[in-house]
């Protein structure tokens, strides 16, 4: 059986934008093939530490889990959650991982050079979290790992990781994970799915920006978040058009109401195509939006905390049981066991 796997950092509460473009997608690819693979979504918690959590990390991480079930995350056999930090296993092929990969390509990554930019010390995890990537990935021999662009860079060093070891102790220990360009089309996403910020529709909608109205929060209440998707900004062209370059604004409205409403952006665009009133489009948005949030809030606040943990408690076990098995063949590899 083949094994989708996928993470999502929980330092705060995630934007409508990370719902959007990550999480739901991640949710409805894994709902079509979990009768037929393994699928793994788990937190990466250790990989928060590497900045600032606002807020309780462990409020954060629950409330994480309950975002996919609440966006309809299905719970069979084959779906498993759990918590990085409880597999012991990721810290120590991370560390393994480090022997294996080089100053040079570890450098070159552009999250952390990103990060680690005008800071005036930058902590050790930051270089190291790709090679924790690349173990989070490894153990459970996942070939698909559903993530967005900013993370292509660190799927292609789990696979240069990957094939070194494989190399060096002439053995198929790791299976390779498939090429990013392929993960793109197994997601189905067409490239660029990025909701933007409301106020800078050339910047994609981030939880770090500080104004307020550039961005929608899953905690907003949901008149708030019409109000919100009122105030975008637009243009002066007077004329609805699909256009990320020229009319960036009015293409981000489209696409948050497609992806809200799961509908197919070329037919939205169509329906609203050479409509002059931005106002009637704002509008429209404005109550997908509300509605959507409305039904998304409704869902969560009746997921307790103890369902969360009954799932942990499953996808624990078995994620150690797998995690254990590959890391003590890697260990053998090693010599050192
Ligand atoms: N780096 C990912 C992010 O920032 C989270 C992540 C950590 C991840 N380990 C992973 C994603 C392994 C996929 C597979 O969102």
């Amino acid at each position: 059986m083949k094994t989708i796997l996928t993470g999502l950092r929980s330092n705060s509460v995630l934007t409508l934008g990370n719902y959007l473009g990550a999480l739901l997608p991640m949710v409805r690819l894994a709902n079509k093939h979990s009768n037929e693979a393994q699928v793994n979504i788990f937190v990466p918690d250790l990989h928060s530490i590497i900045s600032e959590v606002d807020g309780d990390l462990q409020t954060n991480i629950i409330r994480n889990l309950k975002y996919y079930l609440a966006a309809g995350l299905v719970t069979n056999d084959n779906v498993h959650i759990y918590r990085q930090s409880h597999v012991p296993a990721h810290s120590e092929l991370c560390w393994i991982l480090n022997c294996v990969a080089t100053m040079g390509e570890t450098s070159r990554m552009i999250q952390y050079k990103e990060k680690s930019k005008g800071q005036e010390s930058c902590n050790v995890g930051i270089f190291d979290y790709p090679i924790l990537m690349a173990a989070d990935i490894l153990l459970y021999s996942a070939e698909y790992v559903p993530v967005g662009e900013d993370q292509f860079q660190h799927v292609e060093l789990t696979r240069n990781l990957a094939m070194r070891f494989n190399h060096r102790f002439g053995e198929d220990i790791f299976t390779i994970p498939v090429k990013t360009a392929d993960q793109v089309k197994f997601m189905g996403l067409s490239d660029g799915v990025r909701v933007r910020d409301l106020l800078d529709p050339t910047k994609k909608m981030s939880k770090s920006t500080k104004a307020e109205n550039s961005k929608i929060m899953l905690d907003d209440t949901p008149e708030k978040a019409a109000k919100k998707i009122m105030s975008a900004t637009t243009d002066s062209l007077g004329k609805i058009k699909f256009d990320m370059f020229n009319q960036p604004g009015i293409s981000n409205l489209l696409q948050i109401e497609a992806l809200v409403n799961d509908r197919p952006l070329d037919e939205v665009v169509e329906e609203w195509s050479g409509k002059t009133s931005y106002g009637d489009l704002k509008k429209q948005v404005a109550e997908s939006v509300k509605t959507m949030l409305t039904n998304f809030q409704t869902k969560l606040s009746a997921i307790s905390d103890e369902q969360v943990y009954e799932l942990l408690n499953e996808g624990e076990s078995y994620a150690n049981k797998v995690a254990n098995a590959k890391l003590y063949e890697v260990q053998k590899a090693f010599g050192l066991r």
